[in-house]
């Protein structure tokens, strides 16, 4: 029996629920029984006050600007630790010692490869395709060539099959921007890093040996590092959502893929950029936050604002803090990286940002390093899925390991007709 309860008076009855505590954060209340025991259902469009799994990945204190991933804080890992220990950490719940760390990162390296029947997926797709749209198909069809790791009530096919999505993505992110420009596929180097794996597949070609600049490759692994998990949001729901139904892992990557797109999620990194871009100078700036702030205006400052964080993001304190060094190392002036800072000075001192507790969040400064880097916008996504991944997959996991986990099947308010006769075509 939980120490608290709630109290709930309806239709005459008064019931009372079990409120649940965390190891930290706000209290929930068990509802599970609420149906069974008066018929109703609660209404709760956006999940802004439900929580949909209990889960011991993530934890954010959005008032506070807090992410910690098993009770690291993301700051500690993004200066010192690496993607691949992250993604240790978050599969296995703790830090790994130097042996497992050296056999998780020989696992994965191993699974680098792509299925060489893959490629026929590439040429399908028109080379204008946005890589998030050859992403959602090729992850997808990993299920066709894997079949030996789609067993998903034994734990070592859903082990493989995490390591393969982990160890795959880089090469699938590579070779869809490679599509895109018209370059060859380069196939992965197994000494490299994850990181200078992925750069050296993007942007090295066969004719040319490709050395990975190390502060580029430092940035980019800690870029993966903050996207690595972000606790029950809209895409790591949906990868929840598809395997629940028992659908394979590939598949639900591909769904968690299909709702990182969009522009309120994902897509948001592209559309900061290329709204910086768009204001271009600093004495533009007054014009656009009169933009956001109006009621009549649809626009709003890409790159700000959080359903979570009231406060600044802790994952855009990491990217902003890096941005300095890698123009520098890579002797690259943009004036679209000054637009930022002052845009960014400007709305935190506006009443209008202060009152709704709008602060920049990862997507805005992260476009403006990917950019520097060499990759087109089109590519923000992609890299954000590919690290995301690690992620979705601790997530699929602990949800399959779950003795209470159930499909996820949500009720609705109905506000459509109620039961009406049909009426024959001639009489309409
Ligand atoms: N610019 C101007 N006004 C904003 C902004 C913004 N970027 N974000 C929120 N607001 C305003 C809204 O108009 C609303 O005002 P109102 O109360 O007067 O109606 C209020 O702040 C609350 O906004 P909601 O949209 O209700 O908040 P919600 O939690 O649903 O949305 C979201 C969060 C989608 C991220 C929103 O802030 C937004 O659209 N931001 C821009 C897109 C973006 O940067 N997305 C990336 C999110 S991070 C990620 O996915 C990795």
């Amino acid at each position: 029996m939980a120490d608290k309860l709630a109290k709930l008076d309806l239709g005459g009855k008064s019931l009372e629920y079990n409120v649940l505590e965390g190891s930290t954060g706000p209290d929930v209340i068990d509802i599970r029984k609420l149906y069974a025991q008066t018929g109703a259902f609660t209404f709760d469009p956006g999940f802004t006050s439900t929580a949909s799994c209990e889960s011991a990945l993530t934890y954010i204190d959005g008032d506070e600007g807090v992410l910690l991933h098993r009770g690291y804080p993301i700051g500690q890992l993004a200066e010192n630790s690496s993607f691949m220990e992250v993604s240790y950490l978050l599969l296995n719940g703790e830090l790994p010692s130097k042996d497992d760390l050296d056999d998780f990162t020989y696992t994965i390296t191993r699974h680098t490869m792509l299925h060489e029947q893959l490629m026929t997926f590439y040429r399908g797709f028109r080379r204008d395709a946005h890589p998030m749209a050859i992403m959602c198909g090729v992850v997808g069809a990993l299920s066709a060539f894997y079949h030996d790791s789609t067993d998903i009530s034994d734990p070592e096919h859903r082990k493989i099959s995490s390591h393969r999505l982990i160890a795959k993505m880089p090469t699938i992110a590579a070779m869809a921007y490679k599509y895109s420009v018209g370059q060859p596929f380069v196939y992965p180097d197994n000494n490299l890093s994850y990181t200078g794996n992925f750069l050296r597949m993007t942007f090295g070609v066969p004719a040319e040996e490709y050395v990975v600049n190390p502060i580029v490759e430092k940035a980019m692994d800690q870029i993966f590092i903050v996207h690595a998990d972000h606790e029950q949001n809209a895409s790591t729901s949906t990868v929840r959502l598809a395997g629940s139904s028992g659908a394979n892992p590939f598949a639900c990557i591909a769904a968690g893929i299909a709702c990182l797109w969009g522009p309120a999620h994902g897509g948001a990194n592209e559309a900061a950029l290329n709204m910086l871009r768009e204001i271009g100078t600093p004495d533009r700036i007054p014009h656009y936050i009169e933009r956001a702030k109006d009621k009549n205006d649809p626009f709003r400052l890409m790159g700000f604002g959080h359903r979570v964080y009231k406060n600044y993001d802790p994952r855009a304190t990491v990217i902003q803090g890096m941005v300095r060094d890698v123009l520098g190392s890579l002797g690259i002036n943009d004036p679209v990286f000054e637009v930022a800072l002052q845009l960014e000075e400007m709305a935190l001192n506006d009443p209008y940002f202060i009152e709704k507790k709008l602060f920049p969040n990862v997507d805005f400064y992260s476009g403006v390093i990917l950019s520097a880097i060499g990759f087109p916008t089109t590519m923000f996504t992609a890299l954000f899925a590919l690290a995301r991944t690690v992620g979705w997959v601790a997530q699929w996991n602990e949800m399959i390991s779950d003795p209470g986990q159930k499909i996820g099947r949500p009720r609705q308010l109905y506000t459509g007709p109620t039961q009406r006769d049909y009426i024959p075509l001639d009489r309409r």
